[in-house]
């Protein structure tokens, strides 16, 4: 890490540029020397300073290669970390929504996803709770004054798109403040939907759009939105449930997110350079080696939950693939698994690139300090 220019001085804000190294391969560890144990969310940047909203895996041990229902289901809390820099991380609370606290013995919550409404000044969660999912067409809503919570639960959304949701959701807000919600559905044909909320971001619009349907193994998952140069994208990946080898990134672009998607190919190749199938019989099967848990995982070896638009400096947005590294933590905690952060890159004619797996790669940060 080494400054190499201050681009500017007033009286108020400094700013400077640095070059800053993220690395896949040591463990991310907050200004305490403790590991960020923020899984699963989301990773924002609201002004100068960048935002992981995450799962509280905890100190548990997940017992098989995939999940066991246990160990990162029960006792979940969202925690919240900040940086000015992407790799100095504080630890700003491990229960950013405390009353997921009266009933997490037994219902499990997972994927906070934040967003800043400008009309009503809003911070706005969405998560994942056992509550709904699988039960009906609901998804959890919390609001906050501040980007640093507490969330407070609100009444939650009732989407139009399917009758039961299934096991993702995920927030988009667009470049005009409106916002959309991702969400796989349970009731079939399986299928992924991205549907428009109120200006408010408080109820749905009713009006959504199908990415993708699929009623065999492997079912997908969510993966994560993003927009660049007036193309909207959405990632999706085999269900993993916590599976140790990882998923792939089917992407699917459009350039009206409530038309019609179109598949643009698929940019998490197996380890061994092959594609995984489109058919496997069962969900405990690695897409990569059919008759082996152990065998070959996929390139980027983790179950992707986002991508990160981050805008880091005047110049650059990184559009950063964001996923969880499942039973990959060198003591065995669950909390302490990594995270696959990978640059997304694309051609100079603007064509999506197959993943890499980057055990670490640099980015030029512009940082903005308040004097
Ligand atoms: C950014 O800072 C301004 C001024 O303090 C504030 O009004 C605004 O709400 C902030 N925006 C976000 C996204 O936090
Ligand atoms: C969850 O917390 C409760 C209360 O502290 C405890 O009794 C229970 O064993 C915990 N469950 C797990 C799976 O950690
Ligand atoms: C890390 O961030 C904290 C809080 O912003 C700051 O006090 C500290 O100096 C930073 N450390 C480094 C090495 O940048
Ligand atoms: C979407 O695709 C369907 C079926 O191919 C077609 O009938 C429809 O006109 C398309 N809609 C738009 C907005 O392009
Ligand atoms: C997996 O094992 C079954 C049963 O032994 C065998 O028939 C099949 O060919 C194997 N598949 C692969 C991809 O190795
Ligand atoms: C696949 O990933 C898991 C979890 O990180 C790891 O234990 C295993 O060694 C990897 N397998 C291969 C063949 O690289
Ligand atoms: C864009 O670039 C890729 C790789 O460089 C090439 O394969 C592809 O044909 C190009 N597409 C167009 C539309 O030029
Ligand atoms: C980053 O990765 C490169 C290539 O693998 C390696 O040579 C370099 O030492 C790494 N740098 C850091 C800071 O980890």
């Amino acid at each position: 890490m080494n400054f190499f220019g201050v681009l500017f001085v007033s009286n108020f804000l400094l700013a400077s540029s640095k070059q800053v190294v993220i690395s896949n391969i040591l463990p991310r560890l907050d200004r305490d020397g403790k590991y960020v144990d923020a899984h699963d969310g989301c990773l924002v940047k609201f002004n100068n300073t960048y935002f992981i909203y995450g799962t509280v895996y905890g100190e548990c041990h997940q017992s098989t290669t995939v999940c066991d229902g246990v160990c990162g289901y029960l006792n979940n809390t969202f925690a919240l970390y900040t940086s000015s820099d992407l790799v100095n991380w504080t630890l700003i609370n491990n229960n950013i929504v405390p009353e997921v606290t009266q009933d997490h013995n037994y219902i499990n919550y997972w994927m906070p996803n934040v967003g800043y409404n400008v009309h009503t000044k809003q911070y706005v969660m969405i998560y994942w709770s056992s509550r709904y999912g699988f039960k009906n067409s609901v998804i959890a809503l919390a609001v906050s004054s501040t980007p640093y919570g507490p969330f407070v639960n609100v009444p939650p959304l009732e989407m139009q798109g399917g009758k039961r949701i299934s096991d993702t959701t995920s927030l988009f807000v667009d470049d005009d403040n409106t916002a959309y919600v991702r969400y796989n559905t349970r009731d079939a044909p399986l299928r992924h939907i991205i549907e428009k909320l109120s200006p408010d971001w408080m109820t749905t619009t009713g009006q959504f759009s199908i990415i993708f349907e699929k009623q065999d193994f492997p079912w997908y998952d969510g993966g994560g939105t993003f927009k660049r140069k007036d193309i909207y994208y959405t990632m999706l990946s085999f269900d993993c449930c916590f599976c140790q080898w990882g998923s792939d990134a089917r992407t699917f672009a459009t350039t009206d997110i409530l038309g019609n998607w179109t598949y643009i190919g698929q940019l998490n190749y197996c380890a061994d350079g092959k594609i995984p199938p489109d058919h496997v019989s069962d969900m405990y099967i690695n897409p990569c080696s059919i008759n082996n848990t152990f065998g070959t995982n996929f390139t980027v070896p983790a179950q992707q939950f986002n991508v990160a638009t981050l805008p880091v400096s005047s110049e650059e947005t990184l559009y950063m693939y964001y996923g969880e590294r499942f039973r990959s933590s060198k003591d065995g905690m669950k909390g302490h698994d990594f995270q696959a952060w990978i640059p997304i890159e694309f051609t100079t004619n603007d064509t999506l690139l197959p993943l890499k797996f980057y055990s670490n790669f640099t980015v030029n940060i512009q940082e903005i300090f308040h004097t």
